[in-house]
């Protein structure tokens, strides 16, 4: 059985301050659930002070971005062994807004995968297509080439490591949800390439998260589906009452 996950991608949302009152009004609420995994991935500037809030606490906290190299002259980045030490327990790689605004290609997730592995981070690897390749016919081409690129050369050790995101880019702060058969349809397909490249066993364990526009009231039924192993959620995990909504869906 596949341990459900749900994780809160805050994006470039919440001063410090604002970040330790959300996670303040979190705590109490998600106290003692234990049946589905938990984290939130704030901006870089919030993961100190939250790393102290959550400690012993059932939330793991995670960043929304990294680079691969270790250390160096790379003015304005931040390394894995910075986010481990930070109190982090996983990493947001390749989301499409990094893709679509930052220049972030598969070769880039690649990189990152790597270095996030090599540092004992879990890595959450974000792949999907936008409106426009989906209405083209190529949502699938699209999905097994950014799983494929992500993958290539990854073990199949570090692989069951993962846990994969699929947020279809038009469902993405859009209110626009995929429905669950359509979500449930390309999670199917990226446990199929996973058997493609690792066999059956990693591909049943690895857990294959749903994002875009998940809220409390659609959660549940996108949860219920067989291949659909949690969420990635962007603004309804900036509350505390509707990110804990969307937990108690996957109960
Ligand atoms: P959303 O974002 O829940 O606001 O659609 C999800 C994500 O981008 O991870």
């Amino acid at each position: 059985m596949r341990k459900p996950i749900v994780v809160g991608n805050w994006k470039m949302n919440k001063t410090p301050e604002e970040a330790v009152q959300l996670v303040a009004e979190l705590k109490p609420l998600v106290a003692g659930i234990e049946a589905v995994e938990i984290g939130i991935c704030p901006p870089f500037v919030c993961l100190t002070e939250a790393s102290k809030l959550l400690k012993g606490t059932n939330i793991g906290l995670g960043a929304q971005n990294m680079y691969w190299e270790p250390e160096g002259a790379y003015t304005g980045e931040i390394s894995a062994e910075m986010l481990v030490t930070s109190g982090c327990r996983y990493v947001i790689l390749g989301h499409s807004e990094r893709r679509a605004y930052f220049g972030e290609t598969n070769a880039t997730v690649h990189k990152r995968l790597e270095a996030a592995l090599q540092s004992g981070l879990s890595p959450i690897v974000c792949v999907g297509e936008t409106l426009e390749q989906r209405e083209a016919g190529k949502a699938e081409e699209v999905v097994a080439d950014h799983l494929r690129g992500a993958y290539e050369g990854i073990s199949a050790t570090d692989a069951q490591k993962t846990v994969i995101a699929y947020e279809p880019v038009w469902a993405i702060g859009t209110g626009l949800t995929a429905t669950p058969d359509q979500a449930q349809e390309m999670h199917a397909f990226i446990r199929k390439i996973l058997t493609e490249l690792y066999g059956d066993s990693v591909a049943e364990g690895v857990r294959i998260q749903y994002g875009g526009s998940m809220k409390p009231g659609n959660a549940k039924e996108l949860l219920a589906q067989k291949d659909i192993d949690g969420g990635l959620i962007g603004g309804a995990a900036l509350q505390a009452e509707s990110f804990t909504g969307i937990i108690k869906g996957a109960l």
